[in-house]
Parts: structure tokens; C-alpha cells; sequence
């Protein structure tokens, strides 16, 4: 007969269902306030943490990204695709799954879904980087690209830093009406809107979260004014881009770890000469943020490794005393551990 599990087989499994739970559960807003929180006390602890460009498997539809890091204590990876054409075949284009470990013994703490994560992480990464870059009194943002990150981005915006309108614009009207209906009792005020042009008028957070494969050009030069903060989300792989190179000519660029950038983000489009700062240095008070009220400021992101692992942390944190997980014997904990042959036998 085989024997039941050890209590060390076990670690807490979040499943889509709960993770869809413990938002409802907690509240989308206080969740988001606090992921960002989570993730600057992160930030502001980057030398602990052991940093490096993900790992990225290509092929002609997208890529497969694995994302570790470890802070000594806690290693934490994230499985995550990108394939800007698995929309039109009823496919998401970004999935994820993820996992915390123990770095005393290497035992894996929690397995949790992250598609939902990675889109509640991504919106506080860019809310924590607004709260600092954006200009004063921010109150409207443009929202261009209305796909599965849109609706989390504007709350984001909203609950951190305070904005009460956003105007959306997508290639595709019916992601637009999607979005406008989804945050139609969120509080904030929404446009619709038809060019990107009409979306970023009166705006001083620009957020562009699109995806093509593509070097595209969402933003021109022209378009953008001064004393804007560009939020840019969806460039984040070799030869996938949104803005003009001139935009970049102008801006001062914020990047959150710069070997991977360099590779993935706006910036593959610049030679190496050009000058970005990596927004932990903002924190530290090593570097400056904005420094006049006109400047255009650009956070050049596409997802850095120790995003997930604060989330990750926060999940798990939260996850005691709730029963938003189930129990899974993932990892095999023979009575004596150098016997797992014999516990296989045993199970016979
Ligand atoms: N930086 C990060 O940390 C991070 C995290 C998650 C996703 N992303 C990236 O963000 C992008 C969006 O992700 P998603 O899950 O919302 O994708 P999605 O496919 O659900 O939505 C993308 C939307 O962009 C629209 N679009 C495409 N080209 C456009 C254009 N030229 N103008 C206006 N709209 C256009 C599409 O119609 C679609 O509605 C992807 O490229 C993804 O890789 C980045």
C-alpha cells in the first residue's frame, strides 16, 4: 500500500480560482497599494539580490522566458510567454506560472498560477515608478493598448498615484469598449478614444502596453509634449518595440535592470552610449529622478525578476490563516532520504 505523504511532501498550490478568490477577497485596490509597497522595499534592497537578464527561448511566434533571482534567504523563478499572435487563435498572450523556495535546503515554499500576478505586478512596477517620475498632481492617463493588462494598469495609476481619468485607445475598438466596460465602476473617469493622438491629449502619464512583434511605433516624436511620463510596457523583447527613436532622444530613461534591458527594451533601438538609470538608484538617492517639471521622463520596462519574487513573497505572506490554496505533495520525502528508491518500492 502505498504510504501517505510526509508533511514535508507538502507546499500550498494557488490555483487560478484561488488567486481570483484571494483578490476579491482582499480588494483589487489594497492588493495593488500593496504589491507596490512590496516591490519598492524590494527595490530598495537591490544589492541583495542576485540579478540577471532572463533567460529566453525565441522562436517565430514569441518566447518562453524563465526569471530567477535570490535575495540569500528566498529564490523565487517565473515561466512566462510572450506571443503577441495567440490572441487571434483565442490564446492569451502572456501566460505565467511561478515558484518561492527555501535557500537553506533548496525545498520549494509555494507554486502559485501568474498570469493574473503578472499583471497585478507589472501595474504596481509601473505605479511605483510613476509615484516617483510622474509629474506633480498627475490626474489623466492614456492608455494605449487595451488588451489583458489595460483594466490593471488604470487602477494601478489610480490607487497609487492618483489619477481620475483614463483614455483609452486600442488598434482594435472592441478591446477598447472591453476595457471601458470593465472599469466603468472602477471611479475613474473614462474616454474612449480613436488615434493614439486623442488618447494622450491632457495626459501626463502615457502608458503604451501593446504587443506585436514588431519594431512598431506607437508613440511618434511629434506627438509627445513636454512634462509627460511615458510608462512603457509592451517593448520587451528583441526586435519588439513602441516608440520612436526620437522620443528617446529627448527623454531621460529610467530601466530597471539594464544588462536585460538593453537586450529587450525601447533602448535595443540606441547604441550603447546612451545614457538610462536604473530606477533603484532613484530610491537610493544615488541618482536624480525628474528634475523639472518639463522634462519627459520614460520608464523603459519589460519585467525584471525581482518584481515576481516580491510578489511571490506578498502571496505567500498573505496566504497563512486563508484557505486560498490547496495542499500538493510536490516534493518526494522518503523517511530516510537517502532511501528513495525504497519508497518507491514501498508504493508497489
Ligand atoms: N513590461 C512588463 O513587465 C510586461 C508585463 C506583461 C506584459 N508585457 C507586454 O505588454 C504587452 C501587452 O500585454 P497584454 O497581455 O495586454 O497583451 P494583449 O495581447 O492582451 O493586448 C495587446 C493589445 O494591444 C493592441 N495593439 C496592438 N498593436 C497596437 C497598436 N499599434 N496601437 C494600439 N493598440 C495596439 C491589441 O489590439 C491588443 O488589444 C505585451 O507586448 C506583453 O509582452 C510587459
Amino acid at each position: 500500500m502505498p504510504t501517505a505523504p510526509s508533511p514535508l511532501a507538502y507546499i500550498p498550490f494557488v490555483s487560478v480560482e484561488n488567486m481570483m478568490r484571494f483578490v476579491h477577497h482582499f480588494g483589487i485596490e489594497k492588493i495593488l497599494v500593496e504589491l507596490t509597497d512590496a516591490i519598492e522595499a524590494d527595490y530598495r534592497r537591490w544589492d541583495r539580490f542576485e540579478k540577471i537578464p532572463r533567460l529566453a527561448s525565441h522562436s517565430r511566434d514569441g518566447v518562453i522566458e524563465l526569471m530567477p533571482t535570490s535575495d540569500g534567504e528566498a529564490f523565487s523563478f517565473k515561466y512566462v510567454n510572450g506571443h503577441p499572435s495567440n490572441t487571434a487563435k483565442g490564446f492569451q498572450t502572456v501566460a505565467a506560472f511561478g515558484l518561492l523556495a527555501r535557500v537553506d535546503t533548496g525545498y520549494p515554499l509555494m507554486l502559485t498560477e501568474m498570469t493574473l500576478l503578472t499583471a497585478l505586478r507589472t501595474a504596481a512596477t509601473s505605479a511605483m515608478v510613476a509615484r516617483h517620475l510622474a509629474p506633480g498632481n498627475a490626474k489623466v492617463m492614456a492608455m494605449i493598448g487595451n488588451g489583458a493588462q489595460a483594466e490593471f494598469q488604470a487602477l494601478a495609476m489610480k490607487a497609487v498615484v492618483g489619477i481620475e481619468e483614463v483614455r483609452l485607445y486600442d488598434i482594435d475598438a472592441s478591446a477598447t469598449a472591453k476595457a471601458a466596460r470593465n472599469l466603468g465602476d472602477s471611479g475613474l473617469r473614462v474616454v474612449s478614444c480613436t488615434s493614439a493622438q486623442d488618447a494622450i491629449e491632457g495626459a501626463q502619464i502615457i502608458t503604451t502596453c501593446t504587443a506585436d512583434k514588431a519594431y512598431a511605433t506607437i508613440l511618434t516624436d511629434n506627438m509627445v509634449g513636454s512634462g509627460v511620463h511615458i510608462n512603457a510596457i509592451g517593448g520587451d523583447c528583441p526586435g519588439k518595440t513602441e516608440l520612436h527613436k526620437d522620443i528617446l532622444s529627448r527623454a531621460v530613461t529610467f530601466v530597471e535592470f539594464e544588462p536585460q534591458t538593453r537586450i529587450e527594451g525601447e533602448i535595443q533601438q540606441m547604441d550603447a552610449s546612451y545614457p538610462v538609470t536604473e530606477f533603484w538608484r532613484v530610491l537610493s538617492g544615488d541618482a536624480e529622478g525628474r528634475s523639472d517639471a518639463r522634462q519627459i521622463t520614460l520608464f523603459d520596462s519589460v519585467g525584471f525578476a525581482t518584481e515576481d519574487f516580491s510578489a511571490l513573497r506578498y502571496i505567500y505572506s498573505k496566504l497563512q490563516g486563508t484557505d486560498f490554496f490547496q495542499q500538493i505533495d510536490i516534493l518526494a520525502d522518503p523517511d530516510d532520504p537517502r532511501d528513495l528508491f525504497g519508497m518507491l518500492q514501498r508504493a508497489a
